[in-house]
């Protein structure tokens, strides 16, 4: 129970269609399973209650919102619904993100509709989701927040949005914990590699007419660690852990979850 008693809010805990088991979903099932009362926000109201379906087979403390969170006032409503029903807010994870799924291209194919979509969805999202639970966080002198970037940020990678989005999160996480650190608010970011999920995976297959088992062998491939994509598992677990009061003394990190992929060298 190393979230006992705390509050989540794990937004984009639902996820895209396809086999196996998102970052998000993973997450918010993790700390609902250590002791976490979990707010699971999604667009899509029906995944969101599958999330908390699972949960309560566990007999965790769940309940789905739909916001969609490019929306500023829909942010408003999902962190005033959690601070009403719960009391306070002890952890923020922000999981939504889209790359070839919004429409990202490589530069000289980007549309502007596209860019804007990915640029509201990858990074405005995160940005207000933290503004609105700053002043309860700063209240409480304690919080935790958590954003999934990507490995994407440090290795090469063809679209042109994703890269520049996930990137601006990992700078943004640096100012969030330097600024927030005296109300003892921790910020930190996550960036995960070639992870077997639903919108990794099945996206690429449906997108390049390829099938997902194609697609999980060419990404297996490139991982150095066991040369195997990793899970929301893995993603869940360094979260699990930024989010507890293990890392009481970690802010500002940026933290590969990668099978080794951010040390190769050429
Ligand atoms: N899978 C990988 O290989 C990989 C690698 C690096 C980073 N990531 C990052 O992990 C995160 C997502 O992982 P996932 O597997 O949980 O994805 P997912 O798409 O399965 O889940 C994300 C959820 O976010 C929801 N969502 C999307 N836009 C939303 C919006 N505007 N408002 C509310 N909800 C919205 C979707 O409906 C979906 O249920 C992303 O930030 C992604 O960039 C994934």
């Amino acid at each position: 129970m190393r979230l006992k008693d705390k509050v989540a809010i794990v937004v984009g805990a639902g996820q895209s269609p396809g086999e196996g088991m998102g970052n998000g979903r993973a997450t918010a099932l993790t700390f609902a399973r250590e002791g976490a009362k979990v707010l699971c926000i999604d667009r899509d109201l029906q995944s969101a209650r599958e999330t908390v379906d699972m949960i309560g087979k566990n007999q965790g403390t769940a309940m789905a919102f739909k916001a969609d969170v490019t929306k500023e006032a829909e942010i408003k409503a999902m962190v005033s619904e959690a601070h009403a029903r719960w009391g306070r807010i002890d952890i923020l994870h922000n999981n939504v993100g889209v790359s070839l799924s919004g429409g990202d291209a490589e530069l000289a194919d980007i549309t502007e509709a596209a860019f804007d979509r990915c640029v509201a969805i990858n990074l405005k999202s995160c940005i207000f989701a933290c503004r609105h639970v700053l002043p309860i966080m700063r209240a409480q002198k304690s919080g935790a927040i958590i954003n999934i970037s990507s490995m994407a940020v440090i290795t090469t990678y063809p679209y042109v949005a994703y890269k520049a989005t996930k990137a601006a999160m990992v700078s943004f996480t640096e100012q969030l914990a330097y600024q927030n650190a005296q109300y003892g608010i921790r910020a930190n970011v996550i960036l995960p590699g070639l992870m077997n999920t639903p919108m990794a995976v099945d996206t690429r297959a449906r997108e390049f007419k390829k099938t997902r088992a194609e697609i999980e062998a060419q990404r297996d491939a490139q991982v150095p660690l066991r040369q195997k994509m990793g899970t929301g598992w893995d993603v869940a677990n360094a979260a699990l852990f930024l989010a507890s009061d293990e890392a009481n003394f970690i802010t500002g990190v940026t933290l590969p979850v990668d099978g080794g992929a951010s040390v190769r060298r050429g």
